[in-house]
């Protein structure tokens, strides 16, 4: 019988951004496949419910709360996983956040907040966890959750747009110089998925209108990236580096 080598048992996995959304449903789904998660991000009690509802479903988590802004934060937060938990394998840099302002009335703190969080937080991230990877010889899979924006203009979120595109940039710079040391670095890019971040936009008569845009006339569910998240995330992905994976219902081809 075929084996799907997609089970993770054992393996670390810090997760960003963990207390909502698409990273708190990545945390489930990779302790579903066995890995042991540190959910990171700000909100502390947020990160212990859901450290609470792994470990009621039998499966192992621990809460890191801490800001990917902050160098210090993300060097503090890695030793305590590597302490706590072991070695990390897998890291999923998912933090972000957008700022939804015409581009003429985009502030620099506004700019500041976006770039720092998406693409500074990403790189402060991977560097520190990519260090602990190299020095313990082990190798490890870096997957940034990167975005259409990536590469498509999405109205009114123009410093989101530069810091995806920087994500998906700075994945394959990394991917080229960390190969070398067995780390495989590749992005996910989602089109819309219903979360916190756009639930009230995507219930509106506005929100209804983009959707009629997307080929698939929907907007994706989190479980809509589970297929490339464990794909990305085990040995599945074995000969992959540097890529950039859509998953967007179409949205970007149009
Ligand atoms: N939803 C979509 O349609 C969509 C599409 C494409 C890409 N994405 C990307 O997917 C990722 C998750 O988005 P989402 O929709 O799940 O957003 P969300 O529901 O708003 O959740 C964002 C998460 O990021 C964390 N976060 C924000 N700033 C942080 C910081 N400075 N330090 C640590 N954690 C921080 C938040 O936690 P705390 O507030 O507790 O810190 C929260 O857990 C983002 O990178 C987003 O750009 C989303």
């Amino acid at each position: 019988m075929l084996q799907l080598p997609y089970r993770l048992d054992g393996q670390v996995a810090l997760i960003t951004g963990a207390s909502r959304g698409l990273g708190r449903h990545f945390a489930k789904t990779l302790s579903k496949a066995g890995a042991k998660v540190a959910a990171c991000g700000r909100s502390k009690d947020l990160l212990q419910e859901l450290v609470n509802e792994i470990t009621d479903d039998g499966g192992s988590a621990c809460s890191f709360p801490m800001d990917v802004t902050s160098s210090g934060d993300v060097i503090a937060t890695v030793k305590s996983v590597v302490e706590g938990l072991g070695v990390i394998n897998i890291l999923v840099n998912n933090a972000g956040i957008a700022v939804t302002k015409p581009a003429l009335e985009v502030d620099e703190a506004d700019w500041d907040r976006v770039v720092d969080t998406n693409l500074k937080g990403v790189w402060l991230m991977a560097h520190s966890v990519a260090k602990t990877m190299v020095a313990n010889g082990t190798g490890g899979k870096i997957i940034n959750i990167a975005s259409v924006a990536s590469t498509t203009v999405l109205g009114q979120v123009s410093s989101y747009c530069a810091s995806k595109a920087g994500v998906a940039q700075l994945t394959r710079a990394l991917a080229v110089e960390w190969a070398r040391h067995g780390i495989q670095v590749n992005a996910i890019a989602p089109g819309y998925i219903r979360t916190d971040m756009n639930r009230a936009f995507f219930d509106s008569p506005d929100g209804h209108t983009v959707i009629q845009r997307i080929p698939q006339r929907r907007i994706g569910d989190p479980d809509d990236l589970d297929g490339i998240l464990m794909l990305l995330a085990s040995d599945a992905a074995g000969f992959m580096t540097g890529s950039i994976i859509l998953v967007d219902g179409g949205h970007d081809a149009v």
